[in-house]
């Protein structure tokens, strides 16, 4: 055993087995007992000596690599673990490098907590959330229950920007980099009715559906327009174990979502948007990494017409379980707040307001930011405030 342990949080790389049968691969040993089997060309690929994959800088090419090479040895010093292959190159390797990226550390699963309807989001106040710590608190909220209130944010557009530059970069489309849902007499797009909107994900129709929202509300109305909120994640997880065939249904069955407006209108250009997706999209392990639905956006279901009936059955039971209060988290906004959510993994609504046909003073800011830059900055505020957990799952949702 190495004095140089430490270095790596107490662990050790404690013995090196060079595995002599075919000395393709060996096994490194840990004094906690982890263990590593590496194989002699993920070995070779991996030298420190071909460049920082991770930075970009990386000079080695996977082109250039014997696909016969074999270990010739190995052994550990000073927690280096030591290799020479056959074709004469000598490798050494950070023992703590090793057991990260070697698939030893099985500790860094995901945060996600799911929750149901009377669950309740944490409110966190603006000011709190320019500190780092704050920030960080934000990113992991988000992470771990998908949706967090932040409140007294100032209402002017500087003042969601602010909000927003703490998830990451603002995301222009077709509606600008911000969108007034407002109440308008001429109504050319739902969100501008009064009418309650059922829970959805926003631009189900976009190959990358938006990632980080913010609904910040510069204007309550005194009569509804209450945001609802629900958690996708708990409502495939019961939809998972309880129908289970309905699951399968959905995860496996891509659908058409569509926007098609061929005129352009105040906050928004025309467009001929398409995307053909399943409602729940899961990872490569069979984990929910995310959730696309908006019932009034799917189109015309172009399916065997055998499959048409169990489709349906599973979507009525996926639509029956977001709208009911079981899953269903709802408060109305004040002026001020905003409501941070992973729009794909929770869906949003509002109750009715006013009176159908008239407008109301109501004003909700809407500005997103992609998923990835928001758990970018998730990482670089772990490596300070939590280090060594930086790469843990973020998911289920680390996936587009
Ligand atoms: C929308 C929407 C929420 C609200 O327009 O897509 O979700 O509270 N609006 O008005
Ligand atoms: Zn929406």
């Amino acid at each position: 055993m190495s004095a140089g342990g430490e270095r790596t949080f107490g662990v050790t790389l404690e013995l090196v087995e060079v595995d002599t049968s075919d000395r393709r691969a060996l096994t490194a040993r840990w004094s906690d007992g982890a263990h590593a089997v590496l194989h002699v060309l993920w070995l070779r690929d991996n030298c420190p000596s071909g460049g920082d994959k991770a930075s970009a800088i990386r000079t080695f090419s996977v082109a250039d690599l014997d696909p016969s090479i074999l270990i010739a040895s190995a052994g550990v010093a000073e927690d280096c673990l030591n290799v020479e292959f056959s074709d004469g190159h000598q490798s050494k390797f950070e023992g703590c490098w090793l057991r990260r990226e070697g698939g030893a550390d099985t500790s860094l699963g995901s945060t996600v907590r799911t929750w149901k309807g009377s669950t309740g989001l944490d409110p966190l106040d603006f000011q709190w959330v320019r500190s780092a710590k704050g920030h960080h608190q934000l990113l992991e909220a988000l992470v771990a229950v998908g949706a967090v209130v932040v409140h007294d944010v100032p209402r002017s557009p500087e003042g969601t920007e602010a909000l927003a530059q703490r998830l990451g970069h603002v995301r222009e489309t077709d509606f600008g980099r911000m969108f007034d849902i407002v109440s308008e007499p001429e109504v050319w797009e739902l969100s501008q009715s009064t009418d309650a909107l059922d829970p959805h994900t926003d631009d189900p129709y976009r190959y990358t559906p938006s990632g980080a929202s913010i609904l910040h509300c510069i204007e309550a109305s005194d009569d509804g327009g209450r945001s609802v909120v629900v958690d996708g994640f708990a409502v495939t997880e019961s939809l998972r174990a309880d129908r289970p065939e309905a699951f399968e249904i959905l995860a496996s069955t891509p659908v058409p979502w569509i926007r098609h407006r061929s005129d352009a209108v105040e906050q928004g250009e025309a467009v001929h948007l398409r995307a053909h997706a399943p409602i729940i999209r899961l990872d490569a392990e069979h984990e929910v990494a995310g959730i696309r639905f908006h019932e009034r956006s799917l189109g015309p279901l172009h399916l065997e017409p055998v499959l048409i009936g169990p489709f349906y059955d599973a979507l009525i039971e996926f639509t029956r379980r977001i709208r009911s209060s079981d899953f269903q988290w709802e408060q109305a906004l004040a002026p001020g707040e905003a409501l941070v959510f992973d729009n794909q993994r929770v869906l949003h609504g509002r109750t009715a307001f006013a009176s159908t046909g008239l407008t109301s003073r109501r004003h909700l800011r809407l500005c997103t930011v992609d998923r990835e830059q928001a758990h970018s900055k998730l990482r670089l505020l772990r490596a300070r405030f939590a280090p060594g957990t930086e790469r843990g799952a973020l998911a289920a949702g680390n996936l587009a």
